[in-house]
């Protein structure tokens, strides 16, 4: 059973999330974008609420999902995440950032659909905005600032690669994800990850999306900055 709005260790607490792909469209029927189902930001997000939060998540296209509870803010593309996300971000007091994000996106749009006839030779590909490094850029310094928490999808020297990004991108803290191991990432019902801290701790969590979810919550809690009273 859910726990009652307000109340349990998110109890008042602001948490934004992003979940899902993104998609860079070509031409008005044609896109680039990654198998993302958001599965694991929409479990976090109900761990979330479960324990008191009001959670507002910033979706990709993800088909439909059980919204309940959640104030849920559709988007395409990486930009319009980077949008919604930032205009956001200085209300939060956690911000977590779960989207696969498409890094690049074509460098033009078609007005109209291309014809097959029309084979474009070479395709080419510009960066996105990088949400997560912009958002945290935005709340720096800031005296209340989110508690930042990213994942990184890795293939190769995961540990390695994830402690980079959150350096890089100003964390608190990183959800790594090993997506070439079974019953881990993409669009799996069960997940497989190690959470690391900016402080230095490791911890390794397993299990259904929504028990890793709880985990990761409940192991990063003290990570928020006290209460003021
Ligand atoms: N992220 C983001 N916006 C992007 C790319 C990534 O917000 N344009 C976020 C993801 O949601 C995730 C974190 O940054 O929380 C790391 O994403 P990942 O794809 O693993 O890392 P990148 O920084 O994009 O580096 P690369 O893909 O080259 O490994
Ligand atoms: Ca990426």
């Amino acid at each position: 059973a859910a726990a009652r709005f307000g109340q349990g260790p998110l109890a008042g607490k602001r948490v934004l999330l992003t979940a899902g792909p993104t998609r860079e469209f070509l031409d008005p029927v044609r896109f680039i974008s990654n198998p993302s189902t958001g599965k694991m930001g929409l479990a976090l997000a109900e761990a979330a609420r479960t324990m008191g939060a009001r959670v507002t998540v910033v979706l990709g296209p993800v088909g439909a999902v059980d919204r309940t509870g959640l104030e849920v803010v559709d988007v395409v593309s990486a930009e319009e995440m980077a949008r919604e996300v930032l205009s956001r971000v200085r209300e939060a007091d956690w911000f977590i950032a779960s989207a696969a994000v498409s890094d690049w996106r074509p460098e033009t749009r078609a007005p109209q659909k291309v014809k097959k006839g029309e084979t474009p030779e070479v395709l080419k590909l510009v960066r996105t905005p990088d949400v997560l490094a912009e958002a945290s850029r935005t709340v720096a310094g800031s005296s209340r600032r989110p508690v930042l928490v990213g994942f990184a999808a890795e293939t190769e020297r995961v540990l390695e690669h994830a402690r980079e990004k959150l350096e890089r991108k100003g964390l608190d803290a990183i959800v790594a994800n090993d997506v070439t191991v079974a019953g881990a990432g993409f669009g799996t019902e069960t997940n497989q990850v190690t959470v690391l801290t900016r402080a230095g701790t490791r911890r390794d969590l397993s299990g259904t999306k929504r028990e890793v979810a709880r985990g990761i919550l409940e192991l990063l809690l003290p990570l928020a900055a006290p209460p003021t009273e």
